[in-house]
């Protein structure tokens, strides 16, 4: 298991000039000690474009690959390149909305949520799910597809010790996904569990936020290349750590 695959993401990233000058020393992606953030993008999304994405490039293991790609986006100065699209399905209905991802490791891809909001109900009942990195500064997307199940209580417990103490009162007080009646009405929920939990050291996790995993069968890269001619790589699991990889037409 690759070492760069089992890390927790941070929503917190240093300033893009910070991450310009880690470039620097890093895979030397790009030259120029004067660049500033948007001739970085623009000089990543170049080379990639020009050398094009091959397997090879990419290697055997798609969460490896994956993390060159998180790290790349991050290096790039890419705002909240751990955040993703998560559709899940209800019935013949599909819907899609933003989620951070929060660790990814073989075992799949982790975000933290209202088990009791429209996608924990719409999981609940039919866990399949797509995940989608829209990272298109660097002419990229990486789609996968894959089944999801609640991370463990010791695990969502110690994520939700890690937020915030506003995050950890909003997770109390907001009913994710449903109708309210205005803003005053939330206001007085953060205000209750405020009072509630003032004397309180420790913010206990609500019973209903908790997290995902989703174990990928499916995981696509995607490279933008000159005359709409993309690459497209994608692994598909045959077995518990094997994956084929094929290329498709853009
Ligand atoms: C960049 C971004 C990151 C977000 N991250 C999360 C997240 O990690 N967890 C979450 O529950 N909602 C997150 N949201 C809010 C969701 O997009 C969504 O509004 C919420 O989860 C309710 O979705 P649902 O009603 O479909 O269940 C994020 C939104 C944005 C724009």
């Amino acid at each position: 298991m690759p070492d760069q695959s089992i890390r927790p993401w941070h929503t917190g990233h240093a300033s893009p000039r910070v991450r310009h000058a880690c470039s620097r020393s890093g895979a030397g992606t790009f030259s120029g000690m004067t660049t500033g953030p948007t001739s970085l993008i623009a000089s990543l999304r170049v080379e990639y474009a020009d050398r094009g994405l091959t397997a090879e490039d990419l290697g055997p293991d798609p969460t490896a690959a994956f993390a060159k790609w998180h790290d790349a986006a991050a290096t790039a100065g890419l705002h909240e390149p751990n955040a993703m699209v998560v559709s899940t399905v209800d019935g013949s209905a599909v819907s899609s909305r933003m989620v951070l991802l929060k660790g990814v490791d073989q075992r799949g891809f982790v975000f933290y949520t209202n088990t009791e909001s429209r996608k924990g109900h719409e999981l609940a009942v039919n866990p399949a799910c797509a995940l989608l990195f829209p990272w298109h500064p660097l002419e990229r997307q990486v789609r996968i597809e894959g089944t999801a199940a609640l991370v463990s209580a010791e695990e969502a417990d110690r994520y939700f010790a890690s937020r915030p103490r506003g995050s950890q009162l909003g997770a109390w007080a907001s009913p994710q996904s449903e109708v309210v009646s205005g803003r005053p009405y939330l206001a007085e929920r953060y205000q209750h569990e405020a009072d509630r939990f003032t004397d309180a050291e420790v913010v206990p996790r609500p019973p209903q936020w908790s997290g995902y995993r989703v174990r990928p069968h499916r995981i696509e890269f995607w490279q933008g290349r000159p005359g709409r001619m993309h690459d497209r790589i994608v692994f598909e699991r045959v077995g518990d750590e094997t994956w084929a990889v094929e290329r498709l037409a853009p």
